[in-house]
């Protein structure tokens, strides 16, 4: 019997082309899949990238808050037009540590990935009172409480502990000193600034909000957007010697 003849049986019998069809999918796919058990991550670690700081936990948790999700996405893809307006395409290590991550994939604004360090502090404050104020054509809503509102930290330690335990290298040390860490990050000119940076390497420690009586709401989201695509290097890791 020739092989046509042979693949023909295959062909009349749908039982029997299922099977092969099932088969043939399960190699494919063990191919795929096996060899990623074998594997310690598969996230190429990339030096720069840190866990959030308290402070940038707590602007996170209110960007979900406030849904801002449902018009941002935080993933620059690598095609020339993505790469040319927001900057070099987002690294999987870059949201290693977001749970749950804030990829998303509908764009009514632009993607954040990288918006870190592209405004002033003041800019957002306006931005957050009335998005017309700065961008005429805006259509994004207002967010004027934010700056009223006194940020709520009681519980940011436990929310560093959950973190840690969906994995997030919070050392013990990280979470007791969660609550004086997002005060000094905060404010200015506070003795525990130092220790708060050789914790968080690179951590911006400001008066965000413009209000150094109170931190509120918009300090929080402030330090979370001014953090965000800042802390890889890019010349560095443009040299694979800085890949571990
Ligand atoms: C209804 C959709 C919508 C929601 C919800 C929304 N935005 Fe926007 N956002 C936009 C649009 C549209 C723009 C572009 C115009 C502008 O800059 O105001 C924008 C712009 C921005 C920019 C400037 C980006 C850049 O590169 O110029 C930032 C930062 C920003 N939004 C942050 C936020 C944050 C934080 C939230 C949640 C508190 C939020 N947005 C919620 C639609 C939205």
């Amino acid at each position: 019997m020739s092989l046509w003849a042979k693949h023909r049986i295959l062909e009349k019998n749908s039982i029997l082309l299922l099977i092969g069809v099932l088969i043939v999918i399960a190699i494919g796919g063990l191919v795929e899949i096996v060899p990623l058990f074998y594997l310690k991550s598969t996230i190429e670690r990339v030096s720069g990238v840190r866990p959030y700081t308290p402070l940038e936990l707590a602007g996170r948790n209110i960007y979900i808050r406030e849904g801002c999700y449902n018009c941002h996405s935080q993933m620059i893809r690598p095609l020339r037009d993505e790469v040319e307006r927001y900057g070099h395409y987002s690294l999987a290590a870059e949201s290693m540590y977001d749970r749950p991550f804030q990829w998303g994939s509908k764009r009514t604004g632009p993607d954040l990935a990288r918006v870190g360090g592209k405004y002033s502090d003041e800019w957002h404050r306006d931005h957050f009172n009335s998005p017309k104020s700065v961008v005429p054509g805006s259509i994004m809503p207002a967010y004027p409480w934010l700056a009223r509102t006194e940020l709520p930290y009681a519980h940011i330690e436990n929310d560093l502990k959950v973190q840690a335990h969906l994995g997030v290298p919070y050392t013990p040390e990280m979470i007791q000193n969660a609550k004086a860490d997002l005060r000094a990050q905060a404010t200015t000119d506070s003795p525990d600034a130092d220790t708060l940076v050789k914790r968080y390497p690179k951590t911006q420690a400001r008066d965000f909000d413009g209000n150094p009586q109170r931190i509120t709401e918009a300090d929080a989201l402030i330090a979370y957007l001014q953090h965000l695509g800042t802390h890889v290097d890019f010349k560095l890791y443009d040299n694979k010697a800085n890949i571990r």
